[in-house]
């Protein structure tokens, strides 16, 4: 959510910053803006609106201006409009600071500001830091430490609430100070230039060593030289990592979106969240990354599986899993719920904690609560050296490569296929006969060949959606494990095509949401052989009997299946429980065709942000 970057070195740093910008949309699009030191004074460009705008309204580049910090802002306080956009101004004109996260006392921080005659312009809490930075940066100080980064601890440690910050002084044109609490901030490392980042898309063409900071640190920033301290003024030494994407993945590829390009990699990308994990000879699992985790495992008693959104999603199917495959007891909990609840947590209770970006705010707390209660808390997570990464006992990585898209796609897929490897793990050490592992293992190894086979529907995809693409209201239904598939084809539909979508156990539609159904509202149905079918055609049977369009995605070779389709998508048969890795490739298609079909900005889609690092 907001996305900062920030440089400085020999080169002008204008267009770096727009290029990072760019690179960095996809976490919020309200409004952009940069501040460029000129060596005596820091220069301000921001507008509401996308950084292309931002980009036309700009002089040519400043061979001059070698130093700047820039911001993509998602809105939490106060309208998305030019004036709140970042940099923000202290009253005096020489403190400018971009930031990502919420400050919660910023109410008490701004009277007391007032107070001391300082004028606000904006409604945001980024301007009372800037402020408190220039309050303090004014005061007597004495020890020997440096005025400015002495500003910016004095400051902080008043502050409570989030934070990724980057800070310039007017007085200082070869420094930034960037700090980090609770929202990502990575320094990027270079050769007489250093570059600071919420996301390292931003900074990978320029280099790809990197610092990550930790909670209540600061990064001293010069051309040739990166100091970090504790925000208590503890120096630190941290090592240098190396980011594990290059270039080439975070580029559109030909491809007009991003979240078409992440459905289209699904095989790829599967292959490689797969690779060297299913042991083909002796039918085991290996997973790595919690391998000396091997006997909580084990002998765990229950699970909590815990995520937001998407990643929920992936939960319930793990659920249904892990109960299945392993035969033991699981709980999905939002992470937005477990935070603040009063778990029982006793020995033997295994929390698995799944996300994309491994910084969702919600997740990360909830991961925290969790381990202060003495659990064994497990992440799956796909960006690699991410704080819920950091935070986990252990974990498993996703390995599908930056996900850029809005909508969560080829993350969705590889959260499942994780879980699905973890049940099957844990079922063949408990319950699982041998002979079920063995054909679980190898149906797995065939899903990315199958996923390209599903991927060939898209134009029949997109015809359906251009004949259903206009209706407001829908309904997915789908029962067992395809029920929370059918919570996912809700979603994404919403998300990117603005309708209305409600996804359901099929059987539960009696239950109230029958009422909803007129004449063509279109009703998708994920009903392969497996999943309770005769149960299904007659939830089917109910839809059509009130005048609804029925989009039914079924097993090849179904023929029974035609007579009740207005739209039938095929797929392959597998075992069941690897069916979401498959049912859900048609559903983000149909997702992706009507939202491009009623014209809409499917990588962007309004009001949203990629990656929820406030609460
Ligand atoms: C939907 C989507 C979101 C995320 C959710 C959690 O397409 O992407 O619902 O799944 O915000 O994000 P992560 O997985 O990064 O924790």
């Amino acid at each position: 959510m907001c996305g900062i970057v920030g440089y400085i070195g020999g080169k002008p740093a204008q267009q770096i910053l727009i290029d990072g910008l760019k690179r960095l949309e996809y976490r919020g699009y309200d409004s952009a803006g940069i501040g460029l030191h000129g060596g005596t004074k820091i220069k301000i460009t921001k507008q509401k609106g996308r950084i292309a705008g931002l980009s036309d309204s700009l002089p040519q580049d400043n061979p001059l201006e070698t130093v700047g910090i820039g911001h993509t802002r998602w809105a939490t306080h106060g309208e998305p409009n030019t004036v709140n956009s970042h940099p923000h101004m202290d009253y005096s004109g020489k403190i400018s600071v971009v930031h990502n996260g919420i400050i919660e006392n910023y109410g008490a921080l701004k009277k007391f500001l007032i107070e001391k005659g300082c004028e606000f312009k904006s409604d945001t809490d980024t301007e009372v830091i800037a402020n408190l930075i220039g309050y303090f940066y004014e005061q007597e100080h004495d020890c020997e430490q440096d005025c400015f980064e002495w500003s910016v601890q004095k400051a902080l440690n008043q502050v409570y609430g989030t934070y990724g910050l980057a800070v310039m002084c007017s007085d200082y044109p070869d420094v930034i100070v960037a700090a980090k609490k609770g929202s990502p901030l990575l320094i990027g490392v270079g050769s007489g230039e250093n570059l600071i980042a919420s996301d390292a898309s931003a900074i990978v063409e320029h280099t790809k060593q990197v610092i990550y900071l930790e909670d209540d640190e600061m990064a001293i920033v010069e051309k040739d030289d990166v100091t970090i301290k504790t925000i208590h003024n503890k120096r630190i030494e941290r090592e240098l990592k190396e980011i594990d994407f290059s270039i080439e993945e975070i580029e559109l590829g030909g491809y007009e979106h991003y979240m078409l390009k992440e459905i289209f990699e699904q095989p790829d990308a599967l292959s490689t969240c797969l690779k060297g994990r299913l042991d083909l000879n002796n039918y085991k699992i290996i997973l790595g990354g919690i391998q000396n985790l091997s006997r909580h495992l084990t002998t765990a008693k229950r699970f909590i599986l815990t995520g937001c959104g998407t990643a929920w999603h992936a939960c319930l199917v793990g659920e249904y899993l892990i109960e299945r495959l392993a035969r033991t007891p699981v709980e999905v909990e939002y992470a937005s719920e477990l935070r603040y609840r009063n778990p029982i947590i006793e020995e033997g209770t295994v929390v698995i904690a799944v996300s994309q970006s491994g910084e969702t705010a919600d997740t990360l707390a909830a991961i925290e609560m969790c381990k202060e209660r003495g659990a064994t808390v497990l992440g799956v997570v796909n960006v690699v050296g991410s704080t819920i990464a950091r935070t986990t006992d252990a974990g498993v990585y996703l390995r599908v490569g930056p996900e850029i898209g809005v909508a969560s796609t080829k993350a969705f897929t590889a959260q499942v296929a994780v879980l699905t490897m973890m049940a099957i793990e844990l079922g063949r050490r408990r319950h699982l006969d041998n002979s079920r592992t063995e054909q679980l293992i190898k149906d797995l190894d065939r899903i990315p060949n199958i996923i390209n086979d599903v991927l060939k529907y898209s134009d029949m995809i997109k015809d359906i959606s251009k004949e259903c693409g206009d209706r407001e209201n829908w309904l997915f239904l789908g029962r067992g494990y395809n029920y929370p598939t059918a919570l996912e084809g809700a979603l994404k539909l919403k998300e990117i095509s603005y309708i209305h979508a409600e996804g359901l156990p099929a059987a539960e539609m009696k239950h109230g949401p029958i009422a909803l159904i007129n004449d063509g509202m279109p009703a998708v149905f994920i009903a392969t052989r497996c999943s309770n079918y005769d149960k299904i055609i007659s939830n089917i049977e109910e839809v059509r009997a009130r005048g609804g369009k029925t989009i039914i995605i079924a097993n090849e070779g179904d023929e029974e299946i035609e007579r009740y389709a207005d739209y039938l998508i095929r797929i392959p048969n597998v075992d069941d429980a690897l069916e979401p890795l498959v049912a859900a490739i048609p559903l983000q298609l149909l997702a992706y065709h009507c939202a491009v079909l009623r014209g809409l900005d499917v990588d962007k889609p309004r009001n949203l942000a990629k990656s929820v690092t406030v609460e």
